[in-house]
């Protein structure tokens, strides 16, 4: 299982943001941790349950920046981050029973979306909130 290094390609240059990105990347690697070294499935569910929580409340900081930076394809943005909660709470409720199986598979989801998202997803609204003087 290979841990997630923050990566340039990451950066969106606003600091609030990437801050708040750097978070979410450390709570996956305490997910891959534990997954790695096999701690019971209590830790693996408060990580969950902290990623649950957190990225609603990352979604909010990053949607109310978009809105304010006018981003025009804030809706779709909203889709990517709903499918990304509605999924996080669905695991969150199968990994209350402990299942090796299932953890790799969250891990792997969860890897490739923040991965795919800090990367693609986030970059496109970067120069709206530049022009609108978020930094
Ligand atoms: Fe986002």
């Amino acid at each position: 299982m290979t841990f997630i290094v923050w990566d340039d390609l990451y950066e969106t240059g606003i600091a609030s943001i990437d801050e708040q990105h750097k978070h979410l990347v450390s709570l996956l690697n305490r997910m891959l941790e534990a997954l790695n070294q096999k701690k019971g499935g209590e830790e693996i569910s408060y990580v969950i349950g902290e990623m649950a929580k957190y990225s609603e409340y990352h979604f909010s900081t990053e949607e109310e920046l978009m809105l304010k930076a006018e981003y025009p394809d804030v809706g779709e943005h909203q889709i990517f981050h709903h499918a990304f909660t509605s999924k996080v709470v669905d695991y969150q409720h199968k990994l209350a029973a402990r299942d090796d199986n299932l953890t790799a598979e969250v891990t792997i989801y969860l890897t490739n979306w923040l991965n795919d998202h800090l990367s693609t997803i986030d970059q496109k609204y970067v120069p709206y909130m530049k022009k609108a003087g978020i930094t």
